[in-house]
């Protein structure tokens, strides 16, 4: 980690941990707004988490009004509760660096930190209006919530890729997963200094997308949603004694006609407690005519024995040192 993240680490923390003690709102709300420590909707959508230490730093699309319409924005914000997020930068702010045209997309950017070069690295989905140049997108940083540079874009492994997602397993090992609309759902490896793909651990030959991945107990389940762009549908799951495989069917995570409670997967977060493990299923509630107000959904799943299930939303809080959820 970066000199710069060492001397401001405590002081973010000081700062979360007043924040969380000036009386804002400790509980989690599904669906609702969720002010961050300026007041304003939080803007992560299509987000991924990094810990660094105690601290949890959320990156996602920036979709706040105003924005100057040719560039596209990641912001990162940290919490070291889950609850209380406090904006630390808009990290990216890009001019189309692919020369896509005017409707180009930069969406669900994901994070990772490499050891060996002590870089964080951002990995995101770059397309054009149309979605057919389906690519990654990277971009480092030597602070987590610094301003990160933009390196390159390419298609993984030669594969076409659109939504992505992030799995950091319990050993450290990164993961790549990637949506090749052809072909399914890819897991893959990034190389020693995490700036490209390195090697596919597995296709589930299924067309999902928003993928994510936990292991809990022994047993790695994999989420996603079906394509139907901005509107919600019934996200499944899939369960796998190793990411390789093989992995099970299919089947729904909520009763299909909820359409996962109108949300779409984005992460499975695992936090390990003190007292309990649990694994927090973080969704986009998208509104595409609006998107500034688009909304999170974020529930602890029912999660074991080869099961996950997203129940009900409804209010709830987290004991991050016990690992514990109450639910309101
Ligand atoms: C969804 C995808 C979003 C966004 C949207 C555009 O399928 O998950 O990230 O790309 O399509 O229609």
């Amino acid at each position: 980690m970066s000199r710069y993240s060492f001397i401001w680490q405590p002081v973010v923390a000081t700062l979360l941990i007043s924040y969380a003690a000036a009386g804002a709102p400790q509980t989690i709300k599904p669906g609702e707004i969720w002010p961050d420590d300026r007041g304003k909707h939080i803007q992560a959508h299509g987000g991924g988490i990094l810990k660094v230490g105690s601290t949890y730093y959320w990156f996602g699309e920036d979709r706040s009004q105003g924005l100057d319409r040719d560039k596209r924005y990641i912001i990162c914000y940290a919490s070291t509760d889950l609850a209380h997020w406090v904006f630390r930068n808009q990290v990216l702010k890009l001019t189309d660096p692919e020369n896509l045209g005017p409707r180009w997309v930069l969406e669900r950017p994901k994070v990772f930190f490499n050891q060996n070069t002590k870089t964080f690295v951002l990995y995101a989905h770059i397309d054009d209006g149309s979605y057919r140049f389906a690519r990654v997108a990277v971009a480092t940083c030597n602070a987590v919530d610094g301003d990160y540079k933009y390196l390159k874009s390419f298609r993984p492994l030669g594969h076409e890729s659109r939504d992505i997602g992030q799995f950091i397993d319990d050993n450290g090992i990164p993961y790549l997963i990637f949506e090749d609309r052809p072909f399914g759902f890819r897991i893959a490896t990034l190389s020693d200094d995490y700036l490209t793909v390195a090697k596919e651990v597995c296709l589930i030959p299924a067309h999902l997308e928003g993928g994510a991945i936990a292991h809990y107990n022994g047993l790695y389940y994999a989420i996603g949603s079906a394509l139907t762009g901005w509107d919600p549908n019934p996200n499944k799951y899939a369960t796998a004694p190793k990411l390789e495989g093989p992995w099970s069917e299919f089947k729904d995570i909520a009763p299909p006609e909820t359409k996962t409670y109108g949300s779409q997967s984005t992460l499975l977060l695992k936090v390990v407690g003190t007292k309990t493990t649990t694994v927090i299923f973080m969704g986009d509630i998208w509104k595409p005519h609006m998107h500034w107000d688009s909304r999170y959904l974020w529930m602890p799943v029912e999660i074991g024995d080869g099961k996950l299930w997203l129940p009900e939303p409804k209010e709830w809080t987290l004991d991050i040192e016990t690992g514990k959820v109450v639910k309101k």
